[in-house]
């Protein structure tokens, strides 16, 4: 069942997306070559913490840790461990949830480290730029499929893969709720939007194939080719006219990617 929010769990919402939103900024920052996963996972729980927020994915399902951090092969779900070291020329994408008075904000971010490869950076800006195009659609009256359409054109007009094994979700009191979004073209329209719809929006991109396998700890997905793979989330409002993006940061914003209110 897909819910509407009320004004109330609405507020709710925007304040832990705004939590989110600045823990992601700041995290962002912290990221140098030498750190292990295991110290963004614990400087993150902080942070979370501290804006007296609880991590939504600390023992979900078992899952050991606060933040996800999937470096260059890993497409997400990465465990936090004190073994793997940053190093200079990697990728790293984030994932991060939160829990603030009963309701949820989840968000993915996937950074360089240093000096990395024209790949990379490609692959890094071209999936942001994919959520973008699918949220462009993400208003009153669509259907939830537009926006799954709108990320393949975009992922597929540069040749990479699109994973299909994970998708979307609707979020709000429960980290997952109905709908399901895919970041693939459907047969469907899928449900139409209504205003107060919130939303996980979050292509997960590879620059070959989209096939992804799990390795044995049954939590972190890899592609199945080796290749890089990126990650973009935000936990989005439907409103009638452009949504409202709740986990933005405020650096985003300063760099013009999106005005609240009006796509670019
Ligand atoms: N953003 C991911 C998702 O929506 C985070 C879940 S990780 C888990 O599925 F550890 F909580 F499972
Ligand atoms: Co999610």
């Amino acid at each position: 069942m897909v819910t509407i929010k009320s004004a109330r769990e609405i507020e709710l919402m925007r304040a832990a997306g705004k939590i989110l939103g600045k823990v992601h900024q700041d995290l962002g920052k912290e990221l140098k070559p030498g750190m292990t996963t295991l110290e963004i996972d614990c400087i993150g729980e902080e942070m979370i913490r501290s804006f007296g927020c609880i991590p939504s994915f600390k023992n979900y399902q078992g899952y050991p840790a606060s933040v996800c951090v999937s470096v260059n092969e890993e497409v997400v779900h990465g465990i936090p461990s004190n073994k793997r070291i940053l190093q200079e020329g990697d990728i790293v994408s984030l994932d991060i949830g939160v829990i603030y008075k009963g309701y949820h904000s989840d968000a993915a971010r996937t950074h360089g480290i240093g000096e990395i490869s024209k790949e990379a950076s490609d692959l890094i800006s071209r999936t942001r730029e994919c959520f973008f195009k699918g949220i462009h659609y993400a208003k009153a009256g669509n259907h939830l499929h537009q926006i799954s359409a709108a990320i393949d054109s975009c992922a597929s007009g540069y040749g990479y893969g699109i994973v299909r094994d994970l998708v979307g979700h609707g979020i709000g009191s429960h980290l997952h709720e109905d709908p399901q979004i895919p970041n693939f073209r459907k047969r469907t329209r899928g449900i139409r939007l209504c205003p107060g719809m919130t939303l996980a929006i979050e292509p997960m991109i590879n620059a070959g194939c989209g096939n992804v396998k799990w390795l044995s700890d049954d939590w972190t997905v890899i592609t199945a080719d080796g290749r890089l793979s990126a990650h973009y989330e935000n936990t989005v409002l439907i409103t009638r006219g452009m949504p409202e993006i709740l986990s933005i940061t405020e650096d985003e914003i300063a760099e013009g990617i999106w005005e609240p209110g009006g796509c670019i």
